[in-house]
């Protein structure tokens, strides 16, 4: 499949491989236009209804992840072109409903709806290179597309009003410390981390790594007692799989399991 704003491509070796999508528009730094939100959620579903992959990585180039949605594009837009074309939810949010992970992977910057997308992925992966920031307040905005809730839930009020309200960047070491991203990186060497840590996860059972995600995700969107049963009955029904007898078997029997995903 050959794609205009996007490059796709699978990695790793083993039954399971990984899913890769690099954000390609390095003129305007990756900014988010329909196309590539298109391409990029068209691509995701693809991976996720794939048999044969197991994880999925969204990267940008060196200078950008994503310098945030496409400003020349939007700055013709009044309130009935983007209230009756649901600009933002008709496409950004089909990542969120990929059921594989999705590990981002950032260098460079990472602002706005490029900030927001990262914090769509499962988890961030920065280089030491990385800037994230939320400054739609410069142009008379605020984030539209999920910033306002995932940021304060990701690092707390105290930051995410800071960054909202000043628009000011966050760098990749401040980021790690208040809990936005889960490892900083050299530059050089954040594919190659993000791939081994998409290839550990290849090589899990698929219905514990699905169901790892969907516990964890419960954790922002209800009250802790429902969050605990959500968890419970995803533990239980990992009994009723072939991956559990086999991991614990394996354990047991001191060898490497054979996962068979299922
Ligand atoms: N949309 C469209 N084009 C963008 C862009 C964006 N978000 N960000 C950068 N570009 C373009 C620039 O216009 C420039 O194009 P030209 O070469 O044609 O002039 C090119 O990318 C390179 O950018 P700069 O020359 O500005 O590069 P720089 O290194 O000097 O600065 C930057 C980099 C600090 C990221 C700066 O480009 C910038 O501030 N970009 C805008 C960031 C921003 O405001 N993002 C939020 C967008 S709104 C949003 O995302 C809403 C939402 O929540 C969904």
């Amino acid at each position: 499949m050959s794609y205009e704003c996007i490059v796709t491509d699978v990695q790793g070796s083993g039954p399971l491989r990984i899913g890769v999508v690099t954000l390609s528009r390095p003129k305007q730094l990756n900014a988010l236009n329909d196309t590539l939100m298109n391409e990029l959620g068209a691509a995701l579903k693809a991976f996720d209804a794939d048999e044969t992959i197991g994880c999925m990585v969204v990267t940008g180039s060196e200078k950008a992840f994503a310098a945030g949605a496409d400003i020349g594009a939007m700055a013709g837009w009044n309130f009935m072109d983007v209230y009756k074309s649901d600009y933002i939810t008709r496409n950004w949010e089909t990542i969120r409903s990929v059921r594989k992970p999705v590990i981002a992977a950032v260098s460079g910057f990472a602002l706005g709806g490029g900030c927001e997308l990262a914090m769509m992925c499962d988890f961030i992966i920065a280089a030491d290179s990385a800037k994230f920031g939320q400054p739609e307040i410069k142009l008379g905005i605020i984030p539209g597309a999920g910033g306002t809730q995932r940021l304060p839930r990701a690092i707390g009020k105290a930051k995410a009003m800071d960054m909202v309200l000043t628009g000011r960047m966050m760098d990749a070491a401040e980021a790690e410390r208040a809990g936005l991203v889960s490892r900083v990186v050299p530059a050089a060497e954040l594919l190659s981390v993000t791939l081994a840590a998409a290839q550990a996860i290849c090589e899990f059972g698929g219905p514990s790594v699905m169901m790892a995600k969907e516990a964890v995700n419960r954790a922002y969107e209800g009250p802790l007692s429902e969050g605990i049963q959500f968890e419970r009955r995803m533990f239980h029904a990992l009994f009723a799989t072939e991956d559990q007898k086999e991991g614990m078997d394996a354990f047991v029997n001191k060898r490497k399991p054979a996962f068979k995903h299922r």
